[in-house]
């Protein structure tokens, strides 16, 4: 029965153009899952503006967004598919947990540390309690699993945090979810700086979903490997950490294991090696990228998807909105 599934949820921020690791370590993972879990996937656009953003871009971005969700396998007809600002109560609970969430555990938050460093003339207090607007997007659908990518893990665990707290004091509110993180592609690296994750912020390392071929096949044929001649195509995160990435890579597009993929390059170099990742992925790509252009032209179809969407999702937020604000006091309207 409907009901009786377990739920799922998840979020990207339209930020930037989505790109490889946002597909490796969320996206594609959550095609997989749709059959099984009853699933929540929305474009988190309020949290991009802890950050300053181009209005007419974010908006543009927005709508890729929720078009390259369903070209990558998101059926909207099994998947409740949304815009996080369309639905209030992630606002309107944020408010709450914010007053169940302590200084000192966001100040020890990751993102938090980095991105005030990278944005150090607007360290606004949205950034800093970013993660409990976080918590509520989870909490609102009393999700069993959050599927994300490994850098998100952090933020997942102070969600867990902060639904204890509240259920301490109030009784069973909050399910409390478990991260569901993915054993490959869960933390891509950037192509020429392999000891960081790949993002926006770092475009020559970064391929993005929609980006053409023959950029995609340049940036694998650049990617930063080793000087190793003598069969350099072997499985070494500490020491080759750039070619264990393409291996990764390579693995989560083509489902070949770690060793096979060993096996197939045995005695190849990297000018063999690079360019057959690139293939890869660009093959994966282009299935993508075309359907998320034809359903770009046709907006109707993509409206209705997302106030559908919308309208889904405010029904459960609003049961669970109720209910705290039931447990916390506020006098019913
Ligand atoms: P965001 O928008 O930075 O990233 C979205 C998803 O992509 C994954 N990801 C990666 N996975 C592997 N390798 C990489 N290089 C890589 N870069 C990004 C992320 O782990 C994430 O799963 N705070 C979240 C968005 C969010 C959210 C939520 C997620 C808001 N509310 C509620 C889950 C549930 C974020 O900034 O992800």
């Amino acid at each position: 029965m409907e009901n009786e599934k377990k739920t799922l949820l998840s979020g990207i921020q339209p930020s930037g153009e989505l790109h490889l690791g946002n597909y490796l370590g969320a996206i594609k993972n959550w095609a997989q899952l749709s059959d099984q879990f009853d699933c929540y996937w929305f474009m988190a656009d309020l949290h991009t503006i802890t950050v300053r953003q181009v209005p007419a871009d974010l908006r543009r971005r927005t709508l890729t967004q929720i078009a390259t969700y369903i070209a990558c396998g998101l059926d909207p007809e099994r998947n409740t598919i949304f815009v996080q600002s369309h639905v209030p109560a992630h606002a309107q609970l944020a408010w709450v947990l914010q007053c169940y969430t302590m200084f000192g555990e966001l100040s020890r938050m990751t993102q938090f540390k980095d991105k005030s460093a990278k944005h150090a003339d607007n360290i606004n207090a949205g950034l800093f309690t970013y993660p409990s607007l976080m918590a509520a997007d989870i909490l609102l659908y009393q999700p069993d699993f959050v599927p994300v990518g490994a850098d998100q893990k952090q933020h997942v665990e102070i969600c867990r945090d902060i639904a204890n707290r509240f259920n301490g004091v109030y009784g069973e509110v909050f399910k409390v979810p478990e991260p569901y993180i993915p054993k490959t592609g869960a933390r891509v690296m950037s192509l020429n700086q392999p000891d960081t994750k790949m993002s926006k912020s770092l475009p020559e390392g970064c391929v993005f979903l929609l980006e053409k071929p023959e950029d995609i096949l340049r940036k694998f044929k650049r990617a930063v490997t080793d000087s190793d001649r003598d069969n350099p195509v072997r499985y070494d995160p500490e020491n080759k950490p750039g070619v264990a990435n393409l291996m990764q890579i390579y693995a989560a597009v083509t489902g070949k294991s770690l060793p096979d993929i060993e096996r197939e390059f045995a005695g190849q170099g990297y000018g063999a090696f690079k360019p057959a990742v690139g293939e890869a992925v660009v093959e994966t790509l282009r299935p993508i990228r075309e359907e998320t252009e034809r359903l770009l032209a046709d907006k109707a179809y993509l409206e209705s998807v997302y106030r559908a969407g919308a309208e889904r999702a405010s029904r459960v937020a609003g049961r669970t909105l109720s209910k705290v604000y039931k447990k916390v006091g506020f006098l019913a309207p």
